[in-house]
């Protein structure tokens, strides 16, 4: 009877350990979103790297040691499941995290080619993302994994980020930026284009306006939110006690930027943001 009752607070107890996500800054507080409404009642930590942002622009080496770093440190908090909310980070070292923390560990990739292989009726899809993910060719191994004939076009959009941190989600610089990067994918008669960084469901309505109504843009924030209720139902370990949840916020740099922004981001209050 003892020893039930212990597993039955030990189970309760692991119901109750919290989501960790992480991402190089900003950008997978769009995950974020989508993970507290798809969980409403599941404690999150959220980890933004911004004293190292951004990871766009960096050597595999460099982002697997940040990355690497980011998990331990959520793990260290007692985490149930890690999301890795940044497209580079997965395109580079999804396969090693998951070896060497040995723990349930949920990437943007998959979800986002899954979705975007289901709906594309001509199979010619586009990627947009930071220059480390559109080198490393991560989305068009798994595209054309799914399906042989898919064409696939990529396109990196470095200055994106910036102007997404900087919360310069519909301005006139930003929309030039875009027709810039993407008139190249226009001529490419694509119908689906994955937005392949979590920084760039902030500047959607920009890139639709450029992109056209044909053009169906997928980002992986539901599809993923999605995949990780999946995963802790399967694992036995999804919180459905209808408490109000605990969400934390830290980041690696002076939180202020964070928090004004983040919110925007959210659409919700952030009361704090701990430097770690
Ligand atoms: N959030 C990152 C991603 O999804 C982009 C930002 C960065 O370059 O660090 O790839």
């Amino acid at each position: 009877m003892k020893k039930q009752r212990g597993l039955l607070i030990n189970r309760k107890n692991s119901l109750l350990k919290p989501i960790g996500i992480f991402d190089s800054g900003l950008g997978g507080l769009t995950v974020a979103k989508e993970v507290f409404r798809f969980m409403p009642h599941e404690n999150v930590i959220y980890f933004g790297d911004t004293a190292r942002v951004p990871y766009g622009n960096k050597s595999k080496e460099t982002i697997t040691r940040f990355s690497t770093e980011n998990a331990i440190f959520l793990k260290s908090r007692g985490v149930k499941l890690i999301v890795v909310a940044c497209n580079t980070s997965c395109s580079l070292s999804l396969p090693i995290l998951k070896k060497r923390l040995k723990m349930p560990i949920i990437g943007v990739i998959n979800p986002a080619v899954k979705k975007a292989v289901e709906i594309s009726k001509s199979g010619r899809i586009g990627v947009i993302g930071t220059n480390s993910t559109i080198n490393s060719k991560a989305y068009d191994k798994r595209l054309k994994m799914l399906d042989r004939k898919i064409k696939v076009f990529s396109k990196s959009c470095p200055l994106f980020v910036p102007l997404a941190e900087e919360g310069w989600l519909d301005t006139d610089i930003t929309y030039r930026t875009a027709k810039m990067y993407l008139d190249y994918l226009k001529l490419k008669n694509i119908d689906t284009l994955i937005l392949a960084c979590t920084h760039y469901p902030l500047l959607k309505k920009i890139i639709k306006k450029v992109m056209g109504k044909k053009v169906e843009l997928i980002d992986s924030t539901s599809e993923v939110a999605r995949a990780v209720k999946a995963t802790l139902k399967q694992l036995g370990s999804l919180n459905e006690q209808k408490k109000k949840p605990g969400y934390q916020f830290y980041v690696s740099d002076e939180a202020t930027h964070f928090i004004k922004v983040g919110e925007k981001f959210l659409g919700r209050k952030i009361s704090c943001a701990r430097k770690v």
